[in-house]
């Protein structure tokens, strides 16, 4: 039974990957700070599973032990938190994942893999592929480049280092759910709302991905074995389909619900724009979505009705760290 390390492990994307490779047949280290609360309680007591309640800077590298593969998805974990905590981001987004990544290979694990961001092409021309240019736009999407481009030198025939550049997501994650995210959000505000606001003109493209998606092509990486093919690689992660301007999908719901109303708010609009290329992991590693931004709202509603999810604060992760800094506690 292979190891695995998840970092970030209590997290919207975190928990649902804990619960896929338990299910899978690996044995999982949990490890977070667990700043959502505790996530995986759930899952708790299951014989594979290690729930380790720690910080990516300052836990002992003795954890990793007998480990194959790091995923390392812990994180400060959007824009606006971003620069809320911009020097905590660095301590954390840059310097953390460099420091897991290094005692990841002192300790013998054979593959790291680094939950990287499409939102390091900023604002790019085109559509734009691994080569591309990045164009970072906030201490976030800077943190993903940093950490990749210094990670990146530690890769050598013992050690694969794969960056992960994960779409937005959408989709369903019961533990932590995540209602600051495009689809999520707007399916909120049409469920509970009967609207969807757009900021701007909405011309911005997206490209989206499910939480199942990404937890896949994680696991891809995690069985490949011609290191030849993810070793040093970064993977834009995501299908050609899913680029969407953000109109285009407010014109979806209202294609679904045509009782709701799309509003559009002139200020605040987010200069973040990335028409995105998916080719190269179809292409390298066979990877294919498997699901679309319909099953994702649907499941997301269905929730919603069916009081599985709500939108508490904990879904919506700027305010809820803004809360946790006026408590006056030391959180990060
Ligand atoms: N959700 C998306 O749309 C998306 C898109 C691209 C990339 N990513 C990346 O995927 C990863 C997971 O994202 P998510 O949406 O699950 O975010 P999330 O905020 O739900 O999860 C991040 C987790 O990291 C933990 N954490 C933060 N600082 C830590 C530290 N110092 N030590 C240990 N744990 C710490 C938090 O407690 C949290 O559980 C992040 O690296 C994010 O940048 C996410």
């Amino acid at each position: 039974m292979k190891k695995i390390l998840i970092t970030g492990a209590g997290g919207y994307i975190g928990t649902q990957m804990v619960e896929y490779f338990l299910e899978n047949g690996y044995e999982v280290i949990a490890l977070d700070k667990y700043l959502f609360g505790n996530t995986l309680k759930d899952l708790q007591g299951h014989p594979n599973l290690t729930i380790v309640k720690d910080d990516i800077r300052y836990f002992d590298k003795i954890l990793l032990a007998g480990v194959y593969a790091v995923i390392d998805l812990a994180s400060i974990s959007n824009d606006p938190s971003s620069e809320l905590l911009p020097s905590i981001t660095m301590d954390i987004n840059r310097d953390g994942a460099i420091r897991v990544a290094t005692l990841a290979k002192e300790m013998g694990v054979k593959k790291f893999i680094f939950s990287s961001s499409c939102s390091i092409y900023g604002a790019g021309d085109g559509i734009l592929n691994e080569e591309s240019p990045v164009a970072p736009i906030s201490v976030y999407a800077k943190c993903k480049i940093a950490a990749e481009e210094n990670i990146i030198g530690l890769a050598d025939e013992n050690f694969s280092v794969t960056f992960l550049r994960n779409a937005t997501v959408y989709g369903l994650s019961t533990r932590r759910m995540r209602f600051d995210l495009i689809i999520n959000i707007m399916t909120l505000n049409a469920w509970k709302n009967n609207k969807v606001t757009i900021m701007g003109q909405g011309n911005q493209w997206r490209p989206l991905v499910h939480v199942i998606d990404v937890i896949r092509a994680f696991e891809l990486v995690v069985k490949e074995q011609d290191i030849n093919k993810i070793n040093g690689q970064a993977f834009n992660v995501g299908s050609n389909e899913q680029n969407f301007q953000v109109f285009q999908v407010a014109e979806r719901f209202k294609t679904l619900f045509p009782e709701i109303t799309v509003e559009a708010k002139q200020e605040n609009a987010d200069p973040r724009s990335y028409h995105v290329n998916f080719d190269k992991i179809a292409k390298v590693l066979n990877y294919k979505t498997t699901r679309t931004i319909d099953d994702g709202i649907m499941e997301v509603r269905k929730a919603l009705a069916d009081n599985k999810v709500s939108d508490g604060i904990t879904t919506r992760t700027v305010e809820y760290y803004k809360q946790l800094m006026s408590e006056g506690e030391p959180v990060f």
